[in-house]
């Protein structure tokens, strides 16, 4: 605690405020309303340190990126490599080592033929050339009716127009309704520890699926989902027989499949990908977050062979109009690359494992709490319901977010949901404090 070396410049947090006051709009944010956010001066492994050295355990690994801790020096040491090769070069008529090898790791480790890595920046891009690609297939294969989306109640893909249109069911969105595009959307069956009802509500989701595909699946491009995990709605979660019985009635009316595995990918499920757990192979996945492990924006979209070929041809009319300035950067890339060998190197889905069964014998207690409801967990994500809070921003979930905060915990409330999305490299003394945090924080809601 307390060994920061920005604690010796005084007045360094009061700086950098006036001039955020005056000059930064950040995300997600009421600046009518919100206090003045913390200034961050440094972060190692699990924690950040805030501008006067105080510590705070990253217990949502800063929006799910963080992966094997904050400040690696192998990652470190990868980035400062290739800077001093090259920070950049554009991605149309040239490519580098860092792009070429990241592709073949990553068609090398995901499932089935998925094996063609088109590169963008964020989740919300990659969900978009998902949509792009899905769209852009079906008119290339000569089938041009079909352009209706099928998306989930609660899912979260992202802030771009196609992504959010995907995420309508939320209110967030609704300033931009008019701009969003059409998209059907079908009841995830969430689920939860000790769900007896679970069976009912996928009988009734999958004969929803059902009806929609004989109404209108001639119609329909692709269907999107967040697998076994839905992040942003509140850490819902469906089970793998759910996600493969969807899978067969999408592919059984011939309709592309697409993952967005932002927040599921590199481990956060207990696999490397969720969709390994239910023994199924999307069209397209989406990666980001964890690609990078929380160091820089890169994300990408990885086709099955099949898609990719529909836009082979002998003029440009079928090839895909997309690409970003930032495309494949090396210094991501590199950086990726350096992440997917940590994964052997630490032993990185033993780690997870570790949490996993921390966070097991942590749900039982919360599970035997009368102001918690819906105990989940799945790899090392653990989720609760706090009964007594509200909404997204309500002020329940405010009061316990500042809690929190001030108890040196980022733990941010989903809504009523409470969760803990540790780094893979959190301590077993962090867990410890993290968990008597977290109850200290629904005992004095209670209160
Ligand atoms: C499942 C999922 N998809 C897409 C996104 C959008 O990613 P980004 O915020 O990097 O644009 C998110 C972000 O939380 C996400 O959880």
């Amino acid at each position: 605690m307390n060994d920061d070396p920005n604690r010796a410049r005084p007045g360094l947090a009061q700086e950098v405020l006036a001039r955020d006051r005056r000059h930064v709009w950040h995300p997600f944010t009421q600046h009518g309303t919100e206090g003045d956010p913390v200034v961050i001066t440094r972060a190692k492994d699990a924690s950040l340190f805030d501008a006067q050295g105080n510590e705070i355990l990253d217990l949502v690994s800063s929006w799910w990126t963080c992966t094997h801790g904050h400040a690696h020096p192998k990652i470190n040491a990868a980035l400062a490599r290739q800077a001093g090769l090259f920070e950049h070069v554009m991605f149309a008529g040239f490519t580098h080592q860092p792009a070429a090898d990241l592709a073949t790791a990553l068609a090398a480790l995901l499932p089935g033929d998925l094996g063609r890595v088109f590169f963008s920046d964020d989740g919300s891009t990659s969900v978009e050339v998902a949509l792009k690609i899905a769209y852009q297939y079906w008119i290339n294969v000569g089938e041009p009716r079909r352009r209706i989306l099928v998306a989930f109640d609660g899912g979260y893909h992202g802030d771009t127009l196609g992504a959010m249109s995907l995420g309508r069911g939320s209110q967030m969105f609704s300033p931009f309704r008019e701009l969003m595009c059409k998209v059907c959307v079908l009841p995830l069956p969430a689920t939860f520890e000790g769900d007896d009802a679970a069976d009912e509500r996928e009988a009734g989701a999958l004969s929803a699926f059902e009806a929609l595909l004989a109404d209108r699946g001639q119609s329909i491009a692709a269907l999107i989902i967040e697998p076994l995990l839905q992040g942003a709605g509140g850490m819902r979660l469906c089970r793998p027989s759910f996600l493969k019985r969807l899978v067969e009635l999408a592919r059984g009316a011939g309709i592309l499949v697409i993952f967005d595995e932002v927040a599921t990918g590199f481990g956060r499920t207990g696999t490397l990908f969720a969709m390994e757990q239910a023994g199924v192979v999307p069209d397209l996945v989406c990666l980001s977050k964890g690609l990078t492990a929380g160091y820089m924006p890169l994300a990408v979209t990885v086709a099955r062979e099949a898609v990719f070929e529909a836009f082979l041809g002998e003029t440009f009319d079928r090839a895909l109009p997309h690409g970003h300035s930032f495309t494949a950067n090396p210094l991501a890339c590199a950086v990726a690359l350096a992440s997917l060998a940590l994964f052997e190197e630490e032993k990185t889905l033993e780690r997870i494992a570790r949490i996993n069964r921390r966070h097991r014998a942590m749900l039982a207690e919360l599970a035997a709490r009368e102001d918690v409801a819906r105990p989940r967990l799945l790899g090392s994500i653990l989720a609760i319901d706090v009964k007594a809070a509200g909404g997204y921003q309500s002020a329940e979930s405010r009061r316990l977010r500042d809690f929190y905060l001030a108890h040196g915990l980022n733990i941010r409330p989903l809504g009523p949901t409470l969760y803990l999305m540790p780094p893979y490299c959190i301590t077993e003394e962090e867990l410890t404090r993290a968990y008597a945090g977290l109850i200290e924080g629904l005992d004095t809601l209670g209160s």
